[in-house]
Order: C-alpha cells, then structure tokens, then sequence
C-alpha cells in the first residue's frame, strides 16, 4: 500500500498483460512512459486525494480475477487497464461485476480509433465510465474521476 491518509479511499488498481513492457512495447502506439512511472504519478495523485493505492500487473487473467475477488474485503474501487483482455474476457467482466466496486476502465491509446475489434468491450458496460486515448494522462483522468465518484 502506498502512504497517505488512513482513512482515505483505497483503491485498487490493476494493469492486464502485456502493460509491463510499456516503455519498449510499441512506443509509436504506447509512447516510452514504463509501468513503474505511471505508478508513481498514480502514487502522487492519491497523496493529493488522501487516497491509498494497492497495484497489480498480470499476464494472466485468473491472477487478475483473484486479485478482484479479494479487493471487497478492503477497497472502495478499482482502476483497471485490461489490457487485451477488454476484448475477450467475461470472467474478468463478471468477477468486477461479483466485486460490486465501482470501476473505471482505462486505456492509454483511444481503442475506438485502432483495429475494430479493440472498439468492443467487455468491461465498458459495467464501469462507471471510461477514459480512452491520452497515454498516462487516462490512468490520472480515470483515478480522479474514481475518486470524485467515491465522494473523495
Ligand atoms: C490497451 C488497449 C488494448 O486494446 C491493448 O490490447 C492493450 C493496451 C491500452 O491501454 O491502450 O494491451 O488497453
């Protein structure tokens, strides 16, 4: 957990595959900004807020899951990037949903302006809202937006 206010907003926030290669994966698409600074910024952005942050980055869909199934026994939220599991996946849909968290999805590039099939997903319909196409700047805009949300 990161510090700040004990009795802030915790929120956990989670990255989907392959979002551990930001900063060498197809920077043309995802720029050179690497997973651990958009961490940090998050980090800066809930000490603003009084806000607790716990992060989580997985290739694998069942660790993610896991990590949802257990967020309701300590988190107010959760801000999630699936990755290319936005696309296919409805048992992450369906452990967010179980979750009963409000959620905002969040994507680096704008997924409506890229292949047609990044312009379906599984996760939109159940989140509070979506922030799609400004780099880490989405992952600052989705955290503020979850707080606001939450009352924070
Ligand atoms: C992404 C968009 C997805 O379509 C893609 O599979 C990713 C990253 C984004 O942040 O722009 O892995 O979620």
């Amino acid at each position: 957990m990161a510090d700040s206010a004990p009795d802030g907003p915790r929120i956990l926030v989670l990255h989907g595959p392959n979002l551990n290669m930001l900063g060498t994966r197809e920077p043309g698409i995802y720029g050179t900004t690497t997973l651990e600074d958009i961490n940090s910024e998050l980090v800066q952005v809930a000490k603003e807020n009084g806000a607790d942050l716990e992060f989580f980055q997985s290739n694998h869909e069942g660790g993610l899951i896991d990590r949802i199934q257990e967020a309701p026994s300590w988190a107010d939220g959760i801000l999630i990037n699936p990755g290319g599991l936005t696309h296919t996946s409805v048992s992450l849909r369906d452990a967010l949903v179980a979750s009963q968290l409000p959620v905002v999805e969040v994507h680096l590039s704008n997924v409506f302006a890229r292949e047609g099939f990044r312009r379906h997903s599984f996760v939109s319909g159940i989140a509070r809202g979506v922030v799609s196409g400004f780099g880490a700047t989405s992952y600052r805009l989705g955290l503020l937006a979850l707080l606001d949300a939450l009352g924070a």
